[in-house]
């Protein structure tokens, strides 16, 4: 029971990471077309339902994951079996933060949580060497998750082979596509001018 809530909370929460992450590929042309693709997608994702239902799926999703851990602890075997664990407590820490400090900007420092807010601290010394290595890892999680669940939907459809490629392909993709969001954010393609009431957060810890 748990676990088919489990999966349908993933649906839920895979289907807002697929179009956020489209929407920080669009950083790629520039930051003004990732606000103006967010402002858009806002519109899908920010009304009270499904941003309730999202942040509720996160909480469950959280919750029921760190609860399987720990439960088939020391029972996993496998490169995917293992790789899925790993990912999962690592997405659980990441969510929690992440989805903390979104709510923490809106609702407490009134701020517009926008691709800026995001950033902001991959352009403040020296929080670039926490902030890029969290993002970057967040997101190959992602892919190495679903390629770990796509190795065991798949066992009685495919080949041990083609499985097993089918993952690090997924996996690999990961790799690349956080690897190209991380340049766009850290400012390789163009110059990124992060606004002062985003940068202040950050300064104002260091000061
Ligand atoms: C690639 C680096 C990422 C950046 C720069 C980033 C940035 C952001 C920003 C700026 C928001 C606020 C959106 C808004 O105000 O409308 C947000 C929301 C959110 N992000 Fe990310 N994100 C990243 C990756 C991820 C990943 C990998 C996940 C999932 C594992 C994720 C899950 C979420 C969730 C659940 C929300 C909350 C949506 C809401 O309630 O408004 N993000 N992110």
């Amino acid at each position: 029971m748990l676990h088919r809530f489990h999966k349908m909370s993933a649906v839920v929460i895979v289907a807002f990471i697929l179009l956020h992450l489209l929407n920080h590929l669009f950083a790629l042309q520039g930051i003004s077309e990732h606000i103006q693709f967010m402002d858009k997608l806002r519109v899908i994702y920010r009304n009270a339902v499904a941003e309730s239902l999202l942040l509720l799926c996160v909480l469950f999703q959280v919750g029921s994951g760190v609860y399987f851990a720990w439960k088939r602890r020391g029972q996993r075997r496998g490169f995917f079996e293992k790789a899925q664990v790993i990912s999962g407590l690592y997405l659980a820490y990441f969510f929690l933060n992440h989805v903390g400090a979104v709510i923490y900007g809106r609702w407490w420092l009134g701020l517009d949580t926008n691709i800026y807010y995001g950033i902001a601290g991959f352009h403040t010394d020296p929080f670039q060497f926490y902030f890029v290595p969290y993002y970057f890892f967040a997101v190959v999680a992602v892919f190495v998750h679903i390629a770990a669940a796509l190795h065991w939907l798949t066992r009685n459809t495919l080949g041990e082979k083609a499985r097993k490629w089918l993952s690090v392909l997924v996996i690999v993709l990961g790799v690349l596509v956080s690897n190209i969001l991380m340049d766009a954010f850290c400012g390789v393609f163009y110059d990124v001018e992060i606004p002062e009431e985003y940068s202040a957060i950050y300064r104002q810890m260091v000061q």
